[in-house]
Order: C-alpha cells, then structure tokens, then sequence
C-alpha cells in the first residue's frame, strides 16, 4: 500500500500486489482546487472514494483507466475541514467495460476527413499521380476515425505503454523531436521518426525512409510487431481489442460486423494517416495570388528553392514537395553511410546512403532532421546543401557539377541573406491548423 498525505486532502492508493511496475499518482494542488491523477499502466478499474473521517468511506466514482491516466480536479472551496481522498483497487470491479461514450470524446456528428478541400494543383498531374489511396481502401469518415482512435492508443503496444502518437506527435507535425523514439520497453528506434502530414501522395507508393512498406496500410502494421517499438502480435492485439465494447461499436459502424482483425486495423489506421492533410500553409495562400502574400524574404528564398541557384525543387518538386517519381536518392550525409537505407535491404554498393525524399510540407515542425535526426535546424540543413555535401558514389546528380565542370560536389556558395531567405522560405510551408486540428488529435477521456 501506497500512501500520499496532503492536508486537508488525503490520497491514498491501494495497490493489489499483481498490478504491474510503473503504478503511481501524484496530486497537485491548483489554488482553490486539486486535481487527483492516477498513472497505471494497466488500464484496469480504479474507484475514487470520499472520507471524512478516515472510517467510512463512500464511492464517488467507478471508471476504467484508458492510456494509463486518470484525473479528476476536486474544488477545494466549500469542501468541509478533514474531506480525504483515495483510488481504490478492487478486483471485484474489474468487468467495468467503457462504451465508446465513456472511453472517448467524439465530437456527435463525425468530421469531413473523406472530402478535405484540396488545392487546385493537388487534382491535376503531377500531384494527382501521387495519391496512393488503393481502390480496395478509400477513406471514410467513420474509418479514418476510428484509425484516429487506434492511432491514440497505447492497447496497440505490449505493455501499453506506447502508441503510435508517442513518436508521431501533432505538435510536431507527427514526427518525434528527439532524434530517436523510445519504444514500449525503452529501446531507441534506429531511426529519426518521420512526418505523416500527405503522406497519401508519393508516387512510389512505398513508406519508412528505405521503402521497405510496399503500401502504407502493410506499413501501419509494422510498428505493432516491431520488437523496439511496440511489441505486440496482431493475434494478442485482436484479442486485446475484440474485448473491449467501444471496439467493437466503432468496427461495427465502420465494417458492419463487430469483428476485429488486423486487415481491418491496418485499413482504419492507413485511413486516418491518409487524411492527415494540411494545406492552409502561408505557401498555399500565396499560391493563389502570385505569392503576392509573401515577404521580398520569402520570395527571395522560393526563387533559390526553385531556380538553379538552390536547386531544391529537383528533388523536393511540386506543391507537395516530393518527387514526381524519382527513385529514393542520396544527398549526400556521410561517406561511408553508417545507415545504408536502400543499401542495407538489397546490399547492393549502388544503394548505399540512398533514402526516401520527405515532403517539405511542414518541415518546420519536424525537427530533427535527416533519417538519423543529425540537424536540429532549418539552417543547419540549409548550410548542408550549401557546403556540406559530402562526396558519395550514389551522390544524385542535382548535387553535383554538371560533367563539363567537373563533375564534382556542388557548393551553392550562397550568401548569409540567401541562405536566412531559403529558411524563411520553408517556413512558409507551415500549416499552422495541422498542430491543434482537432480531427487529428487525441479522442481518449481521460476524465480531466
Ligand atoms: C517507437 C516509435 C514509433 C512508433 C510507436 C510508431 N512509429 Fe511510425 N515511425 C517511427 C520511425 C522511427 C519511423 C522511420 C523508420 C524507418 O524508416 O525505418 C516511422 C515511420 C512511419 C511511417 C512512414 C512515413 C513515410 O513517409 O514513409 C508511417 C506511415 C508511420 N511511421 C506510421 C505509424 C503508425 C500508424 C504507428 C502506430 C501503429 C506508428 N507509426 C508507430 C517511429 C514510430
Ligand atoms: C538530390 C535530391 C535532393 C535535392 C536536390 C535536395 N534534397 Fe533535401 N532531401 C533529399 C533526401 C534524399 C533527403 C533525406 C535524406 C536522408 O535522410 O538520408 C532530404 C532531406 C531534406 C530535409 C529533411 C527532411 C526531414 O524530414 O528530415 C530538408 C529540410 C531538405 N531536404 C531540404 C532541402 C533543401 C532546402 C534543398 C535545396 C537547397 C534540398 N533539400 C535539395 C533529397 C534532396
């Protein structure tokens, strides 16, 4: 038994001796009102009780744990001297199940992520050959929501402790700042977390940094089984997810039956990362007036991007800042890679340090940066391409002198206010809705 003594307050959490490492809580006192938190891990049945007198004790409140946290503010004023507080575990409560009401904040009618409004190059080639959604999987609204919901959810690793929003954060355009992520049993991945803003457009098709997912509903299933990052099997997660009533509820509404599978957890998973869609960019706005919005700064730097001076748009072309097609290429990081990318899947020399090209969209907020996170800032990747790249074998050609020069390492030797220009201009590719949309982001109720 656990206990934590604050006057006149007094929280006390009784622990059965199976519950797993990790169980704490912590109250905070806010002023005229506290807030009593439970952290378990376990997701289990916890019932918050009142005392005045330490004896009798009375039932305020039976819930069930979701991500492992719970809270609950009790207002202090008018609360009678000597009013105590505590979470009890009870295992004859445990069958509590929660209905998708109770587990979750839905807003009542279901948002629009189907139909997002698109800009008007995104229905035309090249951007319209991008769009990888499969016939067989078109996004709905009730399916890219309950991906959401699966996407919130650490049920999906072994031990939930770690969901797919725990390296793919919004704040951070669904990319992790640290430059590796921390799996379910703190191992660090071996590589930076990747963006997922319009990840329905790439041409290839295929997803992670070396293209190892053909598709991206065989990608979301990859870091379920991951030994570092999630840890889980699809049969225990099947399991895991068919006895919970608010699963069940939601793959009826979207599958018409109850059942629970791992194809159908990848389709509602690729549904919702598809609809994660951003385009009220500062960019996008100027798009449509001659980029009469932007600053001299800014339009200086979109000339660099895409004139020869900067080159950018070689590689990082159209409004959606992916290639039209290319092959995954190398840009030059280091020589030898310690990572190969490609190289280490198909172990050929030809392969070695090359990697997908990452929408720029965003790229403010994706930091670090380069598949293994080595720039924390825009400037640093800035003065990479200006005097960094480093020569390669595979180095792409973009990079390099045209033959009749040489053939070496480009150096764009720009100067201190063309590289400040450039940076400008990538920020203008922010959206600053992607951050906070509330049809990204975390759907769970978490009692506060
Ligand atoms: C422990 C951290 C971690 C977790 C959990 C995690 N990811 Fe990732 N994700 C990464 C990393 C790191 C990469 C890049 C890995 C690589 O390329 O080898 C990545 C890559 C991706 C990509 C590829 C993007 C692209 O443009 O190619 C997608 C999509 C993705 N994750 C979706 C998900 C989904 C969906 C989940 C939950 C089922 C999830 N991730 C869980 C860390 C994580
Ligand atoms: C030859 C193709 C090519 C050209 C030209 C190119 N890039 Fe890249 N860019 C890439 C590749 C490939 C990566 C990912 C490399 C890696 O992580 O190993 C990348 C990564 C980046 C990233 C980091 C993305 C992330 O999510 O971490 C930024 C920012 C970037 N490039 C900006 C630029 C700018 C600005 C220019 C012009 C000065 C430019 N690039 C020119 C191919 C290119």
């Amino acid at each position: 038994m656990k206990k934590l003594l604050l006057l006149p307050v007094l929280l006390e959490l009784q622990l059965p001796a199976q519950l797993p490492e990790g169980t704490e809580t912590a109250i905070t006192n806010h002023g005229a009102s506290l807030s009593l938190d439970i952290a378990e891990p376990g997701n289990h049945v916890w019932i918050l009780q009142g005392s005045s007198n330490l004896t009798l004790w009375t039932n305020l409140e039976t819930f069930k744990l979701h991500n492992g946290r719970f809270r609950r503010n009790v207002s202090l004023d008018g609360l009678p001297a000597g009013q105590f507080y505590r979470f009890v575990y009870d295992s004859a409560s445990q069958p509590l199940t929660s209905t998708t009401a109770t587990a979750l904040l839905l807003p009542s009618t279901t948002p629009n992520y189907a139909s997002p409004t698109l800009p008007e190059a995104f229905s035309v080639n090249p951007i319209a050959a991008q769009d990888n959604t499969p016939v067989g999987n078109p996004t709905t609204d009730a399916g890219a929501e309950l991906g959401r919901v699966l996407f919130y959810d650490k049920r999906l690793s072994l031990n939930q402790t770690v969901s797919c929003s725990s390296c793919h954060q919004q704040a951070h355009g669904f990319s992790d700042p640290r430059t590796f992520s921390a799996g379910f049993e703190g191992g660090l991945t071996g590589r930076n977390s990747m963006g997922l803003a319009h990840a329905r457009w790439y041409l290839r098709r295929s997803f992670f940094w070396d293209e190892r997912a053909a598709t991206l509903e065989d990608q979301v299933l990859q870091p379920i089984q991951n030994e570092v990052e999630m840890g889980m099997t699809l049969p225990a997660l099947e399991a895991r997810l068919n006895a919970e009533p608010f699963y069940t509820d939601l793959f009826s509404r979207v599958f018409g039956t109850p059942e629970v599978t791992s194809a159908r957890i990848s389709r509602a998973l690729a549904q919702f990362v598809r609809s994660i869609v951003s385009t009220q960019s500062k960019y996008d706005a100027g798009v449509a007036q001659g980029f009469a919005n932007f600053t001299p700064q800014e339009n200086q730097g979109r000339n660099i991007f895409f004139s020869a001076v900067g080159n950018c748009g070689a590689c990082h072309g159209t409004d959606n800042f992916v290639p039209g097609g290319a092959a995954p290429t190398n840009n030059g990081l280091e020589n030898p890679y310690i990572d190969k990318g490609i190289g280490d899947i198909t172990g050929l020399v030809q392969d070695e340090g090359r990697f997908k090209v990452p929408s720029l969209r965003n790229i403010e907020l994706t930091a670090p940066y380069m598949h293994d996170g080595r720039f924390t800032t825009l400037e640093q990747v800035v003065e990479h391409y200006n005097s960094g790249v480093v020569d390669h074998p595979n180095l792409s050609p973009p990079l390099r002198l045209p033959q009749n020069q040489g053939g070496g390492v480009r150096r764009l030797n720009l100067t201190t206010a063309q590289k400040a220009a450039l940076v400008a201009f990538l920020r203008t590719l922010t959206d600053p809705n992607l951050a906070t949309d509330s049809r990204y982001s975390d759907p769970f109720n978490y009692g506060d």
